[in-house]
């Protein structure tokens, strides 16, 4: 019969599904013939219709069925706002919800956390809520950092995942394809619909030769970023392969595949190895090792399979690298660093070391930092430069300090941050330095753009391996290498660091440390989900008004926005973030980034009915309000930049009907086709030129509406004349349901109510 092994220990009843990944493989290898990619396998074993998928890598695209999502507290609001709004009752996969980044780091780990619970009370009463009401696991905050929550609880060889954060892939080191999106893509696959992804093109990383001494695993991703720039991994998968896996644990790969996210790549993987196994016996999932090891034919490369490119490491010449400043892959080795510090005119003294984070707290990590700052406090030292330490989990924190790293770090004086983001999303009330003064600090994070910690943009912020950051904190300095420079100690005499050393996994096993996770109740139906009406970050959604069968006519061109509009112009981040849970206050900054044709300006224009200047979400409510629709016209690439939905809920919400452009980016296009507005597109993009901001429009053949139909854009000129110009789309038949509908999530309602 088939094998039954449940995907995690906190859902028994959920299984893994290697026989699926088997019989799609099985359609797929006849079809194109050739070897594949272990990237390849995973990916196209979990194709929605394998038979007839278009497979071309770099170009096609896939739809594919996850078997998880993960969300954390940030982006997780407006999913299940949305998700809500379909009227669903359970989501359609496993999922879970981890409180992570709404905790700033002040004073220390139990009075923050303290703070946090007060201030963001509402969020989180929401958020526990909603998720016990619709089947959704919930981790709380003080639990830890999503990435590390998952690979210690639920990743597992050769699984697909997405999450609603960038360092999602972070499961690679634990042979899953997890891939971060945005939040529409994860509110489709909690309503069951397919997750469409461009088919990934393959990048291969050999690693030769051992790791060893001062150089970790972060450095093959610091290595690997210096080489292909924060470009350079765009649309493809990084495979790692090579005997040079065997010397890098399991944590450590999770370390490499996070940091992936860095170079733009879709997601990074390692094969099933025995590292990957130990972890899984560590973690109380020796289930999971055996039927991995059952299935590892299809958790490794095909020999003979091709990839895009290849990169080759020698991990045992590789040296320690330090990142920055600025930007991620600036990469600079450990030994040309002190010089490269003098050259740039770097500030040399090193003002704070962080260490931890989603990207580097494993036992392992932590461990090795002990070494350092106990062979430190051997020789009478304490931290030169302030010390922060952020624990990736509630497990690494309590592990930690019963096995007594804690202890060592924090009597060299480090202080011990919440179990959460804190400084590396910015949530850091830094007190050390003032505002716009030059400093450097060293993290073992993944990002250091300007301003990310501290939101000061003096701030030279490094990233390196936690080993080095625990190195420098001690000398207080930039130029230090610890290879080869000498301390003096508390003595007077001089001193050289030996090599860091560590445990990969606790001897004593993991301790779980405080019960941070609430399952979803038996009885969901009683659970009332939480939103206070006169909150001001979070507000329920109702559902969109389907159609009304009618050719849209006579609206107003909201704007006619000239250049560039990315997702930042459509709906601005920043201090609008604080609002991502109430569409209608977020709203408010609906285009207010867009210049307008009619005057140059930004969020200035135009009611074409009373003729009233005002802002563009202003004008768009006064229509909505008065029974109007609207379109907006833009100029090329319209919507490029993030996957943020905001940018095409707020248009719907505000009474939006089109937008028609030269082109679209991608992603929005499908984002606005989602929330049931009409993207459309100048079939002669020279007509872009013939709107004027003053026009009323007509959308001439909405009715007759079909895959590859044109529609007629009548523009009623305001000197009475009119033309008609012709318009495209790419609606395919499924997402012409979404617009009928008045949303994708009206649709999947439909149809689970049928
Ligand atoms: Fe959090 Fe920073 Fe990781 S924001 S999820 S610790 S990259």
């Amino acid at each position: 019969g088939a094998t039954k092994v449940a995907m995690s220990n906190l859902e028994k009843d959920k299984f893994i599904n290697y026989q699926r990944i088997e019989d799609n493989l099985a359609v797929v290898r006849q079809r194109l013939n050739r070897k594949l990619t272990l990237s390849e396998k995973v990916l196209y074993g979990h194709l929605d219709n394998p038979h007839d998928a278009d497979i071309r890598r770099g170009a096609s695209y896939l739809k594919l069925r996850p078997d998880r999502v993960a969300c954390q507290d940030a982006t997780a609001q407006m999913a299940l706002l949305q998700f809500m709004s379909a009227g669903l009752p359970t989501v359609a996969v496993p999922t879970t919800v981890h409180c992570d980044h709404l905790i700033e780091a002040q004073i220390g780990g139990v009075k923050d956390l303290a703070r946090a619970n007060d201030i963001n009370k509402e969020v989180y009463d929401f958020l526990a809520t909603c998720t016990a009401k619709y089947g959704i696991g919930f981790w709380k905050p003080g639990s830890g950092i999503i990435h590390q929550i998952i690979i210690e609880n639920y990743a597992f060889p050769g699984g697909l995942m997405i999450g609603t954060d960038s360092h999602t892939p972070n499961a690679g080191g634990l042979g899953m394809v997890a891939v971060g999106v945005g939040g529409a893509d994860a509110v489709d696959v909690i309503a069951n619909l397919p997750w469409e992804l461009k088919c990934p093109k393959a990048i291969g990383v050999k690693l030769t030769g051992k790791i060893s001494g001062w150089t970790t695993p972060k450095d093959v991703i610091l290595k690997v970023a210096g080489i292909l720039t924060v470009k350079g991994g765009t649309g493809a998968i990084i495979e790692y392969f090579g005997e040079g896996v065997e010397s890098l644990s399991c944590t450590g790969m999770a370390t490499i595949c996070n940091m992936g996210a860095e170079i733009g790549a879709t997601t990074s993987l390692f094969p099933y190895n025995k590292r990957m196994g130990g972890y899984l016996d560590a973690t109380n999932r020796s289930e999971i090792r055996k039927y991995a090891e059952m299935f590892q034919h299809n958790l490794r490369t095909d020999e003979g399979a091709e990839y895009d490119q290849v990169i080759e490491i020698n991990l045992s010449e590789l040296e320690p690298h330090i990142n920055g400043p600025y930007t991620p892959d600036l990469a600079t080795p450990l030994s040309k660093f002190a010089d490269a510090v003098k050259a740039n005119n770097w500030p040399a003294d090193l003002s704070v070391g962080l260490i931890g984070s989603c990207t580097n707290s494993s036992y392992e990590d932590m461990s090795r930092s002990a070494s350092i700052a106990q062979e430190a406090a051997d020789h009478g030292l304490k931290a030169k430069a302030g010390f922060t330490i952020t624990p990736g989990s509630e497990q690494i924190r309590a592990t930690i300090e019963r096995d007594g790293q804690m202890e060592i770090l924090e009597k060299a004086g480090g202080v011990v941050l919440a179990n959460a983001c804190g400084p590396c999303i910015g949530q850091w009330d830094r007190q050390d330095v003032p505002k716009g003064t030059k400093n450097s600090i060293i993290t073992s994070y993944n990002r250091n753009f300007t301003g990310r910690n501290d939101a000061n943009p003096a701030t030279h912020a490094f990233v390196a391996s936690p080993d080095l950051v625990t190195a420098m904190v001690f000398a207080g300095s930039m130029t230090f290498n610890p290879m080869t420079d000498s301390l003096t100690g508390a003595d007077g005499k001089e001193f050289k660091f030996t090599d860091p050393s560590g445990k990969e996994l606790p001897p004593r096993g993991y301790d779980a440390g405080e019960n941070t996770y609430q399952a979803p109740p038996e009885d969901r139906a009683s659970v009332n989900v939480i939103v206070d009406p006169k909150s001001d970050r979070l507000q329920l959604l109702n559902a969109f008004k389907p159609w009304d069968g009618k050719d849209p006519k006579n609206l107003p061109v909201l704007i006619k926005a000239v250049g560039k509009c990315t997702t930042d112009h459509i709906s601005a981040g920043g201090p609008w973030l604080k609002y991502r849970g109430h569409l209608e206050n977020i709203s408010q900054n609906c285009l207010i980034g867009a210049i307008n044709a009619a005057n140059g300006e930004a969020n200035n224009i135009q009611n074409l009915v009373t003729g009233e200047w005002g802002g563009v979400p202003k004008v768009a409510a006064e229509y909505r309000d008065s029974g109007k629709g609207w379109v907006v016209i833009g100029d090329e690439n319209y919507g490029e930049g993030s996957s943020r939905e905001h940018a095409a809920l707020e248009p719907r919400f505000l009474g939006g009907t089109a937008v028609i452009t030269r082109s679209f980016a991608r992603i929005h296009e499908t984002n606005l086709k989602k929330q049931g507005m009409l993207p459309l597109n100048f079939k002669n993009p020279a007509d872009y030129e013939k709107v004027q901001p003053t026009d009323f429009v007509d959308l001439i053949g909405v009715e007759t509406l079909a895959p590859e139909s044109e529609v007629t854009l009548r523009l009623n000129h305001k000197d009475g004349s009119s033309e008609d110009i012709p318009l495209t789309h790419t609606f395919n038949e499924g997402q012409l349901e979404w617009f009928r509908h008045g949303s994708a999530l009206n649709k999947m309602a439909k149809a689970a109510s049928a």
